[in-house]
């Protein structure tokens, strides 16, 4: 089957659930449950309905260039399908312009906007009658609304990019954000290894290759129809996590036999790779506040038959109130920390629209009161590793040095932040590792 209609129309179907309150990964996902369509279908239909999202600010201020009433006055439903075929014309260089139009005009014939067939039709083509003129939007010259318009950020997100690393990084990390992120996995190395796990992908005819800096990561090179039914995962043979955040758990260099809290832990990918580093053999404490988020981390422990991790369901900020046992009483502590998460927009489209300042303090107040609550649970001796997939200095290295600052008992052994590049594919991250003397 051609991809035509049918695809445009989920992608809209997600826009709209989006646009309601739904992450863009659920969305996708109910979505697709409702059609028969192939992996080159989903590839499309992620492709354009995530490029929506992500580029909602600059697809607005073209319906406000093509249409009388401004992108704010249009029916939502309308200005979501106006998306959907404005963003093949301006940002899908391989569908023809009049297939674009008429299957997203066959969209709205089909559909409750089958009295507005019209209106799409003509935004549509006058559309592509001002690509043709050379006729866009009039761009600022004022370099950070110039790139709030063409990367299509929110002005405060792009002038904290700017404060925090310079116009050239800030606008060069703009664009990574809307780059397609990497599909990651981790092997386990329990049950099987790397050259056995690339081998059986390879003869299933799904194009991957190791990941240079991890010993046990493999990327896919395309996008399967559902990454869950790539053979090995229930068998628990593998992860799916990104490449950054593989590069966490080692740097608390687990050893077999120890205690280890993982303290903000659910999904449960660190815990589980912390297992998978101690061949199952330390003793790891899974803690978070979500029962619903630790029923996962089970699953996930089930599936690749790891029984070192125990989950505990309690707020991290008060672990010794209820377990004075637990004073001194860890080797080491992961400190994965809530956090704005602004190091994975592009793997969440949707969540450059919903974030904001206030949002991010009320994080670092809870970031602050994590570190100073869990600290007494670790022995002397010990190490602490804190980490983040955010790349703002608040949450990372600007509180980390506050927090070694008022505490002469502990000292940072490193830090590092990775940021997203347009050529690394892969989360931004910031990890601390801190030693207590
Ligand atoms: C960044 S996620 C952790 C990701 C996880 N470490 C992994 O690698 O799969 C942060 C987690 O912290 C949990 N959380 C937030 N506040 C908490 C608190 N006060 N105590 C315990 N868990 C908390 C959230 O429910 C969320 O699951």
């Amino acid at each position: 089957m051609a991809i035509g209609y049918l695809q445009r129309k989920a992608s809209w179907e997600i826009l709209l659930k989006v646009s309601s309150g739904t992450f863009s990964d659920q969305a996708l996902e109910k979505v697709l449950k409702s059609y028969q369509f192939n992996a080159l279908d989903i590839a499309f239909i992620t492709e354009l309905s995530f490029g929506c999202i992500r580029y909602r600010k600059f697809l607005d201020r073209w319906i406000d260039h093509l249409s009388k009433i401004p992108h704010q006055k249009q029916p939502p439903k309308l200005r979501w399908l106006l998306h959907i075929g404005l963003y093949q014309l301006l940002k899908m260089d391989k569908i023809p312009f009049s297939a674009a139009i008429s299957t997203t005009v066959e969209v709205a014939k089909k559909t409750d906007l089958k009295g507005l067939t019209g209106t799409v039709n003509a935004i549509l083509r006058n559309a592509v009658r001002k690509i043709e003129q050379g006729n866009t939007p009039k761009i600022s010259s004022d370099v950070i609304e110039k790139i709030s318009y063409l990367e299509s950020f929110p002005l405060w997100l792009v002038n904290e990019l700017v404060n925090w690393f310079g116009i050239k990084d800030a606008e060069d990390l703009a664009k990574a954000f809307n780059k397609k992120p990497s599909i990651d996995l981790r092997i386990n190395p329990i049950k099987t290894d790397l050259d056995k796990f690339l081998k059986v992908l390879i003869e299933n005819n799904i194009n991957a290759e190791p990941i240079k800096s991890l010993k046990n990561g493999i990327t896919l090179n395309s996008n399967p129809r559902s990454i869950k039914n790539l053979p090995g995962y229930n068998d628990g043979l593998w992860t799916i996590q990104d490449r950054s955040s593989q590069w966490v758990a080692p740097l608390l260099n687990p050893k077999q036999g120890e205690k280890i809290l993982d303290a903000c832990a659910a999904p449960g990918s660190k815990s589980t790779h912390l297992a998978e580093l101690t061949n199952d053999n330390a003793d790891i404490l899974a803690v978070d506040r979500s029962e619903r988020r630790l029923k996962i981390i089970q699953s996930n422990l089930d599936r690749l038959n790891l029984t070192s991790v125990k989950t505990l369901k309690a707020d991290a900020t008060c672990l010794l109130d209820f377990n004075p046992n637990f004073i001194s009483h860890f080797d080491k502590i992961l400190i994965d920390a809530p956090c704005s998460g602004i190091g994975t927009l592009s793997r969440n489209p949707d969540a450059r629209w919903s974030l904001n300042k206030d949002k991010i303090k009320q994080l670092i107040i809870l970031q602050e009161r994590l570190l100073m609550s869990l600290l007494p649970l670790l022995k002397r001796g010990g190490l602490l590793v804190y980490s983040t997939c955010t790349i703002c200095p608040e949450e990372n290295n600007l509180l980390i040095n506050r927090f070694i600052e008022k505490n002469d008992e502990i000292q940072l052994d490193s830090q590092k932040q990775i940021l997203p590049k347009l050529d690394h594919h892969g989360d931004g991250f910031y990890a601390a590792v801190i030693s207590y003397k």
